[in-house]
């Protein structure tokens, strides 16, 4: 049997090792580039980036919470991206799910969702029917998308926030926490508040 990694020592990759924990696979380590950490929870670091390329095609998944960085390291390396989705995670059989994401517990996906590579589908929130979410986004704990929201690469929904039907947000967007979308928000824009507003626009990421 193939033996199964992950990149990144963080929180975030705790929270990761404990959803294979409850689908009953093993991990046999974590990598990650800061040589100071040596362990996450029973988990020995085994070296950096460039150990994972030195080896051909490893399974793994980036348990890295920022979407430019995983996008990055994602863009680097050549890998059979795993999936880890909590077995407390209620996902419609009419929705697809990319590779590299990470779907935890509490997380609903109701019918005919679209989702894309190396997604993160934090605690508790909940994506409803006929939406779309490219490549590289997070929502964050208890964020709500209501039916047919499409969001771009790279954006990150934060705690709380919700997006009312239909509603069409832009690439590398952050959408702040607990602000209420109403209006489709225009790519690398950072939103916040209720009705939600522009205050700044993100660097642009190709
Ligand atoms: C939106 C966000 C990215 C802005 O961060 P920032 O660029 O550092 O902005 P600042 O903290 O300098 O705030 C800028 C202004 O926006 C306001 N603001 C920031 N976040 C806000 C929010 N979520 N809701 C309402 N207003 C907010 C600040 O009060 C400030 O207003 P002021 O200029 O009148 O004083 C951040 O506040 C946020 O909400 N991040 C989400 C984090 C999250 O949910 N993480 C989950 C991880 S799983």
């Amino acid at each position: 049997m193939e033996k199964k990694y992950i990149y990144g020592a963080s929180g975030h990759g705790k929270v990761i090792l404990e959803i294979f924990e409850a689908n009953n696979i093993v991990i046999e380590g974590v990598f990650d580039d800061n040589p100071g950490i040596t362990k996450v929870l029973d988990y020995p670091v085994l070296g950096g980036l460039s150990m994972i390329k030195a080896m051909e095609n490893p399974a793994l998944l980036i348990s890295i919470g920022n979407n430019v960085i995983r996008k990055k390291i994602a863009e680097e390396l050549n890998s059979l991206y795993l999936n880890a989705i909590h077995p407390a995670a209620t996902i419609s059989r009419r929705s697809s799910i990319g590779k590299g994401c990470a779907i935890m517990a509490g997380v609903c996906i109701n019918s005919n969702v679209t989702i894309g590579n190396h997604v993160i589908l934090n605690t508790n929130c909940s994506v409803d029917h006929d939406c779309i979410l490219g490549n590289y986004v997070h929502i964050s704990p208890n964020a709500a998308l209501a039916g047919n929201v499409s969001i771009g690469e790279g954006t990150h929904v934060g705690i709380g926030a919700a997006i009312i039907p239909n509603i069409k947000i832009g690439k590398w967007c952050t959408i702040g926490a607990g602000a209420v979308i109403i209006r489709d928000v225009p790519d690398y824009a950072v939103v916040v508040g209720n009705p939600g507003r522009i205050i700044n626009y993100n660097s642009k990421i190709e």
